[in-house]
């Protein structure tokens, strides 16, 4: 039932060893751009990076260095440590995928786009969490860290995130506050 697949995804962060195979990824993609999207722009762009990749080692050195740079820490030790998780977190990431957006000049189009992206993010979530496969969205350092040329993202591309994917190792609870405390029903 999808309602049990939607109330049963949750974030994940952390994975066992076990790898995402490329036919895996593939099929996550495929959900992913099945999401709505208004004016049919198909405005989703993936890079994909695989495990032990030549990019993934350039990328979780760039991330290390970018992160040592803008630490918030003066400590060295600290920045290192901060440096080396980080760094870590992306080579042992089982999967991991940038997804981006076209930007448009029209305000109106530029948020559909971004709101179309955000639905092939969760189409590709759940997709995932139904084989067995569990995402974690990130915003975070890993994507604030200049990382559009490295990987080849164009300029016109706007960051979504970058999904983490692995079989989870943990199954994390999840809570939600009752709808009626989102909803005006008239
Ligand atoms: C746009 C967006 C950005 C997110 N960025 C991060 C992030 O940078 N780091 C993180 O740990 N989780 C991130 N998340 C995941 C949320 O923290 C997570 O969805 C929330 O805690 C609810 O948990 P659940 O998805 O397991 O229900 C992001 C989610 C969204 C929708």
């Amino acid at each position: 039932m999808i309602i049990e697949v939607i109330e049963q995804r949750r974030n994940i962060k952390e994975f066992t060893e076990d790898e995402i195979s490329e036919d895996s990824v593939n099929y996550l993609l495929n959900a992913a751009i099945w999401a709505p999207n208004h004016r049919k722009t198909e405005p989703w762009r993936f890079i994909v990076i695989p495990k032990n990749s030549k990019m993934r080692i350039k990328l979780a050195n760039h991330i290390k260095d970018w992160n040592f740079k803008n630490a918030a820490s003066k400590d060295k030790k600290v920045k290192i440590q901060i440096a080396e998780k980080e760094k870590v977190k992306i080579l042992n990431a089982p999967a991991l995928i940038y997804v981006y957006y076209i930007q448009d000049s029209n305000p109106e189009v530029d948020k559909e786009n971004y709101s179309a992206v955000s639905c092939a993010i969760q189409n590709l979530m759940l997709a995932a969490h139904e084989i067995g496969i569990g995402v974690g969205w990130s915003t975070g350092k890993v994507c604030k860290a200049n990382v559009e040329t490295l990987i080849g993202a164009e300029p016109d591309w706007e960051i979504a995130g970058a999904l983490f994917l692995g079989k989870p190792k943990i199954q994390p609870e999840g809570k939600r506050k009752p709808i009626n405390e989102c909803t005006i029903w008239h």
